[in-house]
């Protein structure tokens, strides 16, 4: 079992319904997540959860350099790692439901794409709205969220909810193709034009 694999583990049974994962995501699904930041210009990156940095290494590797990536972690163990693996990302030890006040200290405007990694199907129905809101509002003008899904966890109301909560926050929702290559399968949402 490598280390990152580990530490999701022993924080999984510590805080299920936080972590909501045994695992990292893959390169495939962090691949097919990540699509919607730019290869040019100065974007700013908002990725919610990233737990042991699936995801922001995708991002990292995208931005090249360029722009500012806001990596907000509620774990503590998991944030401490993050800044230590990815010094040039900006880590907030923070909960994702803070993300515009994160923005504003950092005399950031709004988000060009927000990637989240956050366990939304583990959540009751109050935070996934709450969260969801202060992603909505820190998304600029033509601005993409993606996040993603597990497809055993499609018949669960609380999936179902949190699906019908993002075509009801987003005029367009794209769901993507099945990632098989990662454990287990997740498929990807693009949503852009949040509704007002
Ligand atoms: C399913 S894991 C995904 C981790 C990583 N993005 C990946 O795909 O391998 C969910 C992550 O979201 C974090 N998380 C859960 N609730 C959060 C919140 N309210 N704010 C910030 N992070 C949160 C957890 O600590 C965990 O690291």
């Amino acid at each position: 079992m490598s280390n990152d694999t580990a530490l999701f583990l022993g924080q999984f049974l510590r805080a299920p319904t936080t972590i909501g994962a045994l695992a990292p995501s893959s390169r495939r699904l962090a691949a097919a997540v990540c699509a919607p930041v730019p290869e040019r210009g100065e974007p700013t990156v908002v990725e919610l959860g990233p737990g042991t940095g699936s995801f922001t290494s995708e991002i990292q590797q995208r931005l090249g350099g360029r722009g500012h990536h806001l990596a907000v972690e509620v774990n503590e163990p998991m944030a401490r790692l993050l800044s230590e693996r990815f010094p040039t990302v900006d880590v907030a030890h923070a909960d994702a439901a803070r993300v515009g006040e994160l923005l504003s200290e950092r005399g950031l405007r709004q988000a060009d794409v927000v990637v989240s990694g956050l366990p939304w199907a583990a959540f009751p129905q109050k935070v996934q709205h709450e969260l969801l809101d202060a992603v909505a509002a820190a998304m600029g003008q033509g601005a993409a969220f993606t996040t993603f899904s597990y497809i055993h966890a499609i018949p669960l109301s609380s999936a179902r909810r949190f699906r019908a909560l993002l075509a009801e926050r987003f005029e367009e929702v794209v769901p993507g193709r099945t990632v098989w290559r990662n454990t287990p399968p997740a498929f990807v949402f693009h949503a852009r034009r949040p509704r007002p």
